[in-house]
């Protein structure tokens, strides 16, 4: 689906298809700088990285293992609380590993850092965090971000994995979300 198929929902179009395959490009060529020795094992955060971790994936090199979980951020509302429940855990044993972590966007960072912990806590050497995109609140959590796509306002966005109410996932652009589409 594309921008012009649900126009009316969308306010704008943050970046296009072709921009973000060319910011995947450009980040796949850091990591590939940065792990020389053996390839991470690409962790991907269901369910909105998926779109992410195809691109990237194909885009890299080198030949990573990929591995999925799930997580949801306990409490009401649509802010994160900080405290995770796993949906579906990994079938990896991350003991000894460098662990990439794939995700498509950071508002709080409170997932993330939880996730993280939880996998240094697992024995993995080391854990890095991608993601497509980041928001200027999780500036305040001292979560270090390796590999960024962009850095945009805090608008609620919609497009490449990311969902409003488990709609929109497959729009191949990343767009703000028109208020009047969640404010009814
Ligand atoms: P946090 O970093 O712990 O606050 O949680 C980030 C999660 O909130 C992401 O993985 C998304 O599921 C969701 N999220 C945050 N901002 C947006 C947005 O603009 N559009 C869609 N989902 C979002
Ligand atoms: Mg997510």
């Amino acid at each position: 689906m594309r921008a012009g198929d649900v126009q009316a929902d969308l306010s704008k179009v943050l970046y296009t298809e072709q921009q973000l395959r060319a910011r995947i490009a450009e980040v796949a060529r850091q990591i590939e700088a940065d792990y020389t020795a053996e390839p991470p094992l690409l962790v991907g955060v269901l369910k909105g990285a998926v779109m992410i971790m195809a691109d990237l994936s194909r885009e890299l090199k080198f030949m990573p293992e990929m591995d999925w979980m799930a997580v949801s951020s306990y409490g009401a509302g649509t802010k994160s609380s900080g405290v995770v429940k796993i949906l579906k855990d990994l079938d990896t044993d991350v003991m000894g590993r460098d662990v990439l972590i794939v995700e498509d966007i950071i508002d709080s960072g409170l997932t993330l850092s939880w996730l993280k912990e939880n996998l240094l806590t697992r024995g993995a050497k080391s854990v890095k965090i991608c993601t497509m995109l980041r928001k200027p609140e999780a500036l305040k959590t001292d979560i270090s971000v390796e590999y960024i796509g962009y850095d945009i306002p805090s608008e609620f966005v919609v497009g490449y994995g990311l969902d409003y109410a488990e709609k929109y996932r497959n729009l191949r652009d990343i767009a703000v979300l028109a208020p009047h589409v969640y404010e009814n």
